[in-house]
């Protein structure tokens, strides 16, 4: 079997590439290094199913068709642009990376009939309704032109699958966090944090703190993600995963940081965005792909810390 993993050389797309060469599977992988380096893959580059990095845009007609050429059986397609305050600062390249170089890859993909994991996000959903966990079909209402571009991506894979038959599964997880995800403005909150209490410094919390989020390991995501690609008759549904509870930004802070005086609340940078309860419901996935997730946040939290400390 021949797999492409587009953003391959990021924070989930590396986990996803060392998932598939333990099973002996080929993988090759397609990145720009626009968020990531190549430093991600070095532990692989003697793998012999580990067939390279092409080092491209999606964007790219050209470099995504040239490379299909390799005629792959699946695609994780991963590679987009991820930052919520980029993509309002700039709706255009959360425009043009995700929506057209998704249109890029389902081309190729419907050419040679490859079949799509897709990777949506949790932050396609509507917040009005926070009182239960969110299932795939609770109300969508993106609240950027991150979580709208991600959406259309969506919509235009899944048009791909009812309207020309190509094999699409749409995985959305929700917040997902550990080693190798950046700690800087760009990464995510945990490793923000641990970064940040591991150099004494204080935790800054956007608004009140009370904004919660469902945390979720990233192999227990890379995992959910094998599990629908593999999985027969996922095609054509989309599916949840999360850790299925949630915590406020605030107790994060307090369980990450040593000691209260650690901690503060700083404006927010764009509060229109923010989603004030995020808990997932993953009982399809669990029901349907047999998924669920392995890792609770205390283990997760240590795990990253560990790598953290020993890579900076
Ligand atoms: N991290 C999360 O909490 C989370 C949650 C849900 C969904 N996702 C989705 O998971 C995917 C991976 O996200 P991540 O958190 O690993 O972020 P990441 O930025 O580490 O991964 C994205 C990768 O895509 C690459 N890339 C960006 N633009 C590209 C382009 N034009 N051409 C080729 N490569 C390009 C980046 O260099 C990076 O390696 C994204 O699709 C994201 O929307 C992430």
């Amino acid at each position: 079997m021949k797999i492409l993993v587009t953003g391959g050389a990021g924070f989930i797309g590396r986990w996803v590439v060392k998932k598939l060469l333990e099973k002996g599977l080929d993988v090759w992988v397609l990145d720009n290094l626009d968020n990531s380096r190549e430093k991600n893959l070095e532990e692989f580059t003697n793998n012999p199913h580990f067939k390279g990095l092409t080092e491209g845009d999606i964007v790219s007609e050209e470099t995504v068709s040239g490379l299909f050429e390799e005629h792959f059986d699946l695609c994780f397609h991963l590679a987009a642009q991820i930052n919520v305050q980029e993509s309002l600062d700039n709706p255009q390249k959360a425009y043009e990376v995700n929506v057209l170089g998704t249109y890029n890859i389902l081309e190729q993909a419907r050419k040679y009939g490859t079949k799509i994991i897709l990777m949506g996000t949790c932050m396609v959903y509507d917040i009005a309704d926070c009182s239960k966990a969110i299932s795939e079909t609770h109300p969508l209402k993106p609240a950027s032109p991150y979580a709208g571009s991600k959406l259309a991506s969506e919509n235009l894979a899944e048009s791909y699958y009812h309207g020309l038959g190509l094999p699409v599964v749409i995985c959305r997880p929700f917040n997902t966090y550990g080693p190798f995800q950046k700690s800087n403005m760009e990464g995510g909150v945990v490793s923000i944090f641990i970064e940040r209490a591991l150099k004494g410094e204080k935790l800054s919390i956007f608004g009140d703190g009370t904004q919660t989020r469902d945390l979720l390991y990233v192999e227990d995501c890379a995992d959910f993600l094998l599990k629908a690609a593999f999985h027969d008759g996922s095609e054509g549904e989309t599916y949840n995963a999360g850790l299925g509870t949630d915590i406020s930004v605030k107790d994060l802070a307090l369980k990450i940081a040593c000691g209260e005086d650690k901690v503060e609340f700083v404006t927010h940078h764009h509060p229109q965005s923010e989603i004030p309860k995020l808990v997932c419901d993953y009982s399809k996935a669990k029901e349907k792909l047999g998924w669920e997730p392995s890792t609770d946040l205390d283990t997760g939290i240590r795990l990253t810390r560990e790598w953290i400390a020993s890579n900076s």
